[in-house]
C-alpha cells in the first residue's frame, strides 16, 4: 500500500508492505530524473541487504554504487558527512541522481543530510531497516548530524522522494533493537491511538499492521505540521525527560527507545500529579513498557537530570515544554514552570 505525506514541496509516497524492498529499483526510477544512485548503508545492514539493493536498482536501469559507514551514532559526524560528499562527487552524481539511505535512524539522518546538501540538494529515497526508522525517523524529512556539543544540532528538513518500508527487513534486526522501536510504537498509541495501545497490550496487532498504523499516523501529523511548530511536537512525548536521561547517562549507554520509555512514564506521572493526566495512566503505561522489556525508571539521582532538563532546547522563558496525556490516546503540549518540575522530579522519575 502507499501512504502519502503532503509536504510543501509536493507529495512524498511511503510504499509499505512485506516484500516491497524487491521493488526498490522500480520505485526509485519512478521518482527521480537522474540515472545514478548511491546506496548508503552501515556495516551491519549492508551485509544483509546492500547486494539486493544494488541489483534491484541496476535491473531498473539505474547505475548504482554502494558505500557502508561504520554502524552506530558515531557516524553522524561532520567527518563522515564529508566522506559521503566526496563519495557522491567521486561517483559522478548530479543533483538529479539519488542517494538511497538503507539502514536505521543513523544512516537515514546522515545520508538524508548528505542528500539535502550535496549540490544544494539531491533526492533521497529512504529504506528504513529498523522498527524505529520504519515507524518514525524515515518519515517527515528531518535529517541531521551530531556535534560535540549536542545531538542533531546541524541538519535540514529534506523530504524524501520516496520511502520504501518493508517490515520483512526487520527479521534480521537484533531483538533489543526491535524492543527499542516498540517504545516509539507505544508513543503513537499514547498520543493519538488508544486502539493501537490496546492491541499491543493484548498482543493482537502484528508487526506489519503496527508499521502501517504508525506510518499513517506520522504521515498525517507531518502533513498537517511539516516544520514542527504545532502538532508535530506531540511526537516528542517522552522525549523531554528521555533526552535528559540520554544526556546524563552518555549516548550509547542507553538506547534512544529505552530513554523515551523512561521519559514517557515520567511525563505521565508528572501529568497525574498536576491533575492533567487521568489517574492510573502512568501505571498502565509502565506495565505495558515493562512487559515489552523496556525500562521505566532512572537509575541515578535527580541533580544531573535537572541540569540536563534545564539545558534542553525545549526550555523556554515560561518553563519547559512537555507533551502530556489526558488519557491513553489523547495528548496535548503543556509548559511546566521549572520550579514545579524540579520540586516533583524525584517523585516523577520513580525513586
Ligand atoms: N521524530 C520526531 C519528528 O519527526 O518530528
Amino acid at each position: 500500500m502507499t501512504i502519502e505525506v503532503h509536504a510543501a514541496g509536493g507529495s512524498c509516497p511511503i510504499y509499505v508492505g512485506d516484500g516491497v524492498f524487491s521493488s526498490l529499483g522500480e520505485i526509485t526510477e519512478r521518482h527521480i530524473r537522474g540515472v545514478r544512485a548511491t546506496v548508503v548503508s552501515d556495516a551491519n545492514v549492508g551485509n544483509f541487504y546492500m547486494d539486493r539493493a544494488l541489483e534491484s536498482l541496476r535491473c531498473a536501469g539505474i547505475s548504482a554504487e554502494g558505500i557502508c559507514v561504520p554502524a552506530g551514532e558515531g557516524s553522524k559526524s561532520i567527518e563522515m558527512l564529508c566522506t559521503l560528499w566526496n563519495t557522491l562527487h567521486g561517483y559522478g552524481m548530479t543533483r538529479s541522481d539519488a542517494v538511497v539511505a538503507l539502514g536505521g535512524g543513523v544512516v537515514g539522518d546522515l545520508a538524508g543530510f548528505a542528500a539535502a546538501t550535496f549540490m544544494r540538494g539531491c533526492p533521497v529515497v529512504q529504506v528504513p531497516t529498523s522498527l524505529l526508522a520504519q515507524v518514525d525517523s524515515s518519515i517527515g524529512g528531518k535529517t541531521a548530524i551530531d556535534m560535540p556539543y549536542g545531538k542533531n544540532l546541524i541538519g535540514a528538513f529534506h523530504q524524501p522522494a520516496a520511502v520504501v518500508t518493508d517490515p520483512q527487513l526487520l527479521s534480521t534486526l537484533p531483538p533489543d533493537r526491535f524492543t527499542e522501536g516498540m517504545a516509539e510504537v507505544v508513543k503513537y498509541g499514547c498520543i493519538c491511538d488508544a486502539e493501537l495501545f490496546c492491541g499491543i497490550e493484548n498482543g493482537t496487532v502484528g508487526t506489519e499492521e503496527i508499521v502501517v498504523r504508525c506510518a499513517e499516523i506520522k504521515a498525517g501529523v507531518v502533513s498537517r505540521d511539516e516544520f514542527d511548530s504545532g502538532e508535530r511536537m506531540k511526537l516528542n512525548f517522552g522525549h523531554t525527560v528521555g533526552h535528559a536521561v540520554e544526556n546524563v547517562m552518555g549516548y550509547g549507554w542507553i538506547s534512544h527507545g529505552e530513554a523515551v520509555s523512561v521519559g514517557m512514564v515520567a511525563s505521565a506521572r508528572l501529568g497525574e500529579r498536576m491533575g492533567i493526566t487521568a489517574s492510573g495512566v502512568s501505571e498502565r503505561l509502565a506495565a505495558l513498557l515493562t512487559s515489552l522489556g523496556l525500562p521505566v525508571k532512572c537509575e541515578f539521582g535527580v541533580s544531573d537530570l535537572s541540569r540536563a532538563l534545564l539545558a534542553d532546547k525545549k526550555m523556554c522563558s515560561k518553563g519547559i515544554r512537555f507533551v502530556m496525556l489526558r488519557d491513553i490516546g489523547v495528548s496535548e503540549c503543556v509548559t511546566v514552570a521549572s520550579e514545579d518540575l524540579l520540586k516533583s522530579l524525584e517523585w516523577v522519575i520513580g525513586q
